[in-house]
């Protein structure tokens, strides 16, 4: 006989006249708790430590809003189509991937190689070494690495330091400093640790798991995509290809000319058999 259906959790339960998170009543927690507090707490089971709490809402501040990137520019094209405030944000999530907003791949990278590190009795330099000239020699990029509009992200150094600060760099900020220091031996130039990449190395060093540390990247960035999404419906005029705005607007007619077009050239419809 199988028992009727009920939800299994370990976050939290609720009767007619209590919310219970994690073992608290949720009125225990509300005045008390920071909100970085309060998702440690619900995505961890535990409060946090002192510092992780002032560490994680230093990652969260610092990764809340990023001017236009792929995610905001997605949240205001959705948005200008006319939509609900969670569609265009919903919209904008949907660009958060693996080469945008992803703090996520360096953590997995910084994992396999402390994994590597400990499985070959490698040192922090040479395991780094490996991972840079085997990311090269494969001709591909180090997540977590780079960034197109700033080349040196300036918000990498600062959250390194506030992690140096707060006592809780450890193998994985030295594993990724180490092979940001690697790649000058084989691209020929530094490539520099990115802020999502230092958000992944940083968030390992705090115990967070890979999926979860996607997860502080979502909460954070979803700050934004509100805004983005907002300022979208209420200062622009919808569908951006307006011919009497004052900027030229990115679906204007004047970008997407036919010389820019390079698919079959205009060609007759082909007779079609009678009787189809
Ligand atoms: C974001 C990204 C797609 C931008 O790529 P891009 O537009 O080609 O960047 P640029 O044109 O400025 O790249 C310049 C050079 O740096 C190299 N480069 C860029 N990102 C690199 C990386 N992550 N690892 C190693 N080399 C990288 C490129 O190979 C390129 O050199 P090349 O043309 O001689 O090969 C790329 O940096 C990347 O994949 N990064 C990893 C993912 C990531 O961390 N994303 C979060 C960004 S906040």
């Amino acid at each position: 006989m199988r028992e009727p259906f009920h939800w299994r959790t370990a976050i939290a339960y609720k009767t007619k006249d209590r919310i219970v998170v994690r073992g608290y009543d949720v009125n225990a927690l509300v005045g008390n708790l920071t909100f970085s507090e309060m998702a440690y707490l619900v995505w961890r089971g535990e409060l946090p430590p002192e510092h992780h709490a002032r560490m994680l809402d230093a990652i969260l501040v610092s990764m809340a809003e990023h001017a236009f990137s792929p995610s905001s520019a997605a949240c205001r094209f959705v948005a200008s189509g006319g939509v609900p405030l969670h569609v265009g944000v919903a919209g904008g999530m949907l660009a958060l991937g693996s080469l945008h907003g992803t703090a996520d791949r360096p953590a997995e990278l910084f994992k396999l190689a402390a994994e590597r590190m400990e499985r070959d009795g490698l040192t922090m330099e040479q395991t780094a070494r490996t991972i840079a000239g085997e990311t090269r020699q494969a001709g591909e990029r180090l997540p977590g690495f780079h960034h197109p509009q700033h080349i040196i992200d300036p918000r990498t150094a600062h959250l390194l330091h506030l992690a140096d600060d707060y006592k809780i760099s450890g193998t994985f900020v030295a594993l990724a400093r180490a092979i940001e220091a690697a790649t000058e031996e084989f691209w020929g130039r530094r490539i520099y640790l990115n802020g999502p990449g230092a958000v992944g190395a940083i968030c390992l060093d705090m115990g967070f798991d890979t999926e979860l540390i996607k997860g502080v990247f979502l909460l954070s960035r979803t700050v934004s995509l509100v805004a983005h999404t907002y300022e979208e419906i209420h200062r622009e005029r919808g569908w951006r290809a307006s011919s009497s705005a004052a900027v030229v607007q990115p679906l204007d007619l004047s970008l997407q000319r036919p010389e820019f077009y390079d698919g079959p050239s205009d060609r007759p419809f082909p007779p079609r058999k009678k009787g189809r």
